[in-house]
């Protein structure tokens, strides 16, 4: 049977849902140690591991914020669907009218219940900032969008994450990957999933060749393990990265679309690859597993 995967309420572009039951099967997590995050985008990695204590941190303020209020119960699962009650309301009367006043709202006072209702009505569920640092995903044009059962979803996917902070000790930080990982010691797990270089559509989401080589550096000399999601290869390019900075790695890859645009020609078929400083158990055949070191010093 396939395991349940939970998916949080703020969605992100390429979100790591289809990875969840592969990382979780093949990273090392006791009730001692502490995960570390540094780009938690929608945070599904982590959420559903569930460690007991984890940093999950982002540079974007507002994914950070709408976890904080959370934590501190500044909104709760209740607060939420009033919140989408009475402005999906707005939104079925107003329409598309609505959706840009509500944008608007949120680049002036930054509302983290005037994001969440923003991540759940744009197109295609995005986050994308200007660089004026202003939202400016367009409306999704679905004036119905917060139905009875769309908002319960929500409300329920925000209920896991209260459960979760009641027994488990989670920070959310908005910090850069290099803060969060100076936290580690070997007693800490590091999952990354950083942008990938030349892709990056939004102003908190953009990776170069010095990111990468700073990020190297952290993680070549850590202490514990980690895990880098990154990608492989895809029908034009293979990522040179891989053989000339991660060489010390293990390896497992697979196919996996990004549904990021609307139309099919737009979905660039993206080999997936999971590098880590430790030997891989998984045995799964949705995984060509290389469980092999690349290139052995
Ligand atoms: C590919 S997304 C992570 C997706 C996430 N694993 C998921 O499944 O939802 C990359 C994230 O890194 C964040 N980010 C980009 N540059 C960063 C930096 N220098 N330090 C920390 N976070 C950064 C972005 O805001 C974005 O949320």
């Amino acid at each position: 049977m396939n395991e349940k995967i939970y998916v949080p309420p703020i969605k992100i572009q390429g979100i790591k849902t289809k990875l969840v039951p592969v990382i979780k099967k093949n990273v090392a997590v006791s009730e001692n140690t502490l995960w570390i995050e540094p780009f938690m985008g929608s945070g599904v990695v982590g959420f559903n591991v569930k460690p007991r204590k984890a940093i999950f941190s982002d540079i974007n303020p507002y994914i950070i914020d709408f976890y904080t209020n959370l934590k501190e119960k500044k909104i709760t699962s209740y607060i939420i669907r009033e919140f989408l009650e009475e402005h999906g309301k707005l939104l079925s009367e107003k329409d598309e009218k609505y959706y840009y006043e509500v944008r608007e709202r949120f680049n002036n006072e930054h509302n983290p219940l005037d994001f969440l209702f923003l991540n759940r009505s744009c197109f295609n569920g995005m986050i994308r900032f200007n660089r004026e640092y202003k939202f400016n995903v367009p409306y999704g044009h679905k004036p119905e969008r917060f139905s009875k059962a769309y908002i319960t979803k929500i409300v329920n996917q925000a209920k896991y994450i209260e459960e979760c902070l009641q027994i488990c000790d989670w920070r959310f930080e908005c910090t850069s990957f290099e803060e969060a990982l100076s936290q580690a010691d070997e007693n800490s797990f590091i999952y990354c999933d950083p942008p990938y270089i030349g892709r990056h559509v939004d102003y908190y989401d953009s990776w170069n060749e010095d990111d990468e080589r700073k990020l190297y550096e952290i993680l070549k000399n850590c202490e514990c393990r980690f895990m880098l999601s990154t990608w492989d290869h895809n029908d034009y390019r293979e990522n040179l990265y891989i053989k000339s900075l991660w060489s010390f790695c293990f390896k497992l890859t697979r196919n996996h679309f990004y549904h990021v645009g609307a139309k099919e020609q737009n979905r660039n078929s993206m080999v997936e690859a999971l590098l880590t400083n430790y030997e891989l158990s998984d045995s799964s055949n949705e995984f060509l597993n290389e469980n092999k070191q690349l290139y052995p010093a």
